[in-house]
Formats: structure tokens, C-alpha cells, sequence
């Protein structure tokens, strides 16, 4: 598998405090990778350092075939590169129509947002149906997306980042406050999304991971503690000490 994104040697303080410590891991093209670790083990403090949000004081993150480094980007720039991130509360248009949220993240070619009121043509119909079928939102598409459940409302966050066709898409927590079936759902979303596309999910649910069935990195104190399948990791030593034996 070619390397999608190369994190290496990166660290991050906070007011004298390291939270991330010279961090270095590769995510492959179309890879699946959960990222787990106990609270404040810096995941998403990685997330932030991807996505632009946070600049460290060392290191490189280098992406794509032309190996460019993100580091040298603003978070706009880094967007445009095809890096999409959901945070952890829904940030959908309540007010609007699944199927305008839908409308309005698509990717157009010219770089701009369709603005809200326009006629959207045919390919573009037909992309939102695309993307409201592998959200599992086919039958709510005209409903106000503030009626939707929680992790109905997740799901279409999820739809409106592949409507940007990321070639990253980094999750924090996507499990949080839903359901067991909710969850199930997510996990089958996010493995779809990942035939085409690399996903990175942190997440605490064991289940969850499980069932993602892909490459676990598990963060401790800012680095890489253990790496590999998930039965691997957790029946590392240092990792139950640090996580599982909480
Ligand atoms: N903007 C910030 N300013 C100061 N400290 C921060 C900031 N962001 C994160 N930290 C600290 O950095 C460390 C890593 O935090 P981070 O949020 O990345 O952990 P996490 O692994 O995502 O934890 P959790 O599982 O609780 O979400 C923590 O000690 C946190 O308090
Ligand atoms: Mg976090």
C-alpha cells in the first residue's frame, strides 16, 4: 500500500507541557486506521496538526504522491488537498432539508459553493441520492435536518464531508451517545467510505473498533505506543496497563 500521510517526528507543548512527543506514523492510500488511547493521549490533538488547526514545534506531515508538507499550509489549503474531518458534535444546517445539506457541501469544480437557492442540475441530483443511499438517508432526504436523531445527524455530517470527495477523512469519536444499532450503522458507513478513500477513526468503544476490522495505532503521552491488528495491540502488556486496565 502507497503512503497516503506520513507523520514523523512531530511535537506539540502546550503551555510547557508535551503533548504530543516525536509522533511518527505512515497511513496508506484507502487505508482504514483506528486510532485509540487513553484520555489525553493526543489524538485528537493529531487530528488538529493535520488539519492545520494546531502548528507543532517540530517535525514534518507529509502527504499525497508529490510528498508535500502539510505544515507549510493553512487550514483552507489543507481542505482543498482532499483532508476532510468530522468533530465530535454534528455541525449540519438545522434549518435546512437533508437533502440541501447535501446539496450545498458537493464539490464544484470551480472551487465555490452552490449557493442555496440555485437549480441544482442533473449529476448533482443524482450525487446527493448517491450520498443519502450510503448514509442510510434515502428516506429523509426532504425532512428539516434538525428533526433527524443524533446519529442520523452524523451520518449526514459524514455525507457532506464525502460530498467533498476527501481522499482523508480523519472521525473523533463518531460512536459517542449512539445507540447499538446507530453504532453498527457507523461502522458500516465508514468501511464503505474506505474502499475509496483513507478513513481515521479514533474511537474508545472496543466494539467499535472491532468491528472496523482494520489497523490499530495506539497513542499514549503524544507517541506511538503499539501498532498492528487489535488483537495484537491489546494483548500487549504496556497497552493494558496504560488503557485497557483502567
Ligand atoms: N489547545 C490546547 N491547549 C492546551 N492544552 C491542550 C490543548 N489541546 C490539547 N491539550 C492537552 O494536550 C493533551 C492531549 O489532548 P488531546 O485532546 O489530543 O487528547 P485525546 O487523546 O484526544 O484525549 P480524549 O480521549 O480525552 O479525547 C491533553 O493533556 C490536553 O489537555
Ligand atoms: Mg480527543
Amino acid at each position: 500500500m502507497s503512503t497516503l500521510l506520513e507523520v514523523s517526528g512531530v511535537s506539540v507543548t502546550f503551555d510547557g507541557y508535551k503533548a504530543i512527543r516525536n509522533l511518527s506514523f505512515r497511513i496508506g492510500e484507502a487505508e482504514m486506521r483506528a486510532i485509540i488511547g487513553p484520555n489525553g493521549a493526543g489524538k485528537t490533538t493529531f487530528m488538529d496538526i493535520v488539519t492545520g488547526k494546531t502548528r507543532p514545534d517540530e517535525g514534518r506531515v507529509i502527504w499525497g504522491e508529490k510528498s508535500v508538507n502539510l505544515l507549510r499550509m493553512n487550514e483552507a489549503r489543507i481542505a482543498q488537498e482532499g483532508i476532510g474531518r468530522k468533530f465530535q458534535r454534528p455541525t449540519v444546517f438545522e434549518d435546512q432539508t437533508v437533502h440541501a445539506n447535501l446539496l450545498m457541501s458537493l464539490r464544484n469544480p470551480r472551487g465555490s459553493f452552490p449557493c442555496l437557492f440555485y437549480r441544482p442540475n442533473r449529476r448533482d441530483q443524482v450525487r446527493v441520492e448517491e450520498l443519502a443511499e450510503e448514509i442510510g438517508l434515502s428516506g429523509e432526504l426532504h425532512r428539516k435536518s434538525g428533526e433527524l436523531s443524533h446519529g442520523q445527524k452524523q451520518w449526514l455530517e459524514i455525507g457532506m464531508l464525502l460530498a467533498q470527495e476527501p481522499r482523508l477523512l480523519l472521525v473523533d469519536e463518531p460512536a459517542a451517545g449512539m445507540t447499538l444499532a446507530e453504532r453498527e450503522h457507523t461502522t458500516d458507513l465508514l468501511k464503505e467510505a474506505a474502499k475509496t478513500r483513507a478513513v481515521v477513526v479514533v474511537e474508545h468503544d472496543m466494539e467499535f473498533v472491532r468491528r472496523l476490522e482494520c489497523k490499530v495505532t495506539v497513542l499514549h503521552e503524544g507517541s506511538v505506543l503499539a501498532e498492528g491488528s487489535l488483537d495484537h495491540v491489546t494483548s500487549n502488556p504496556q497497552v493494558i496497563e496504560v488503557y485497557l486496565g483502567r
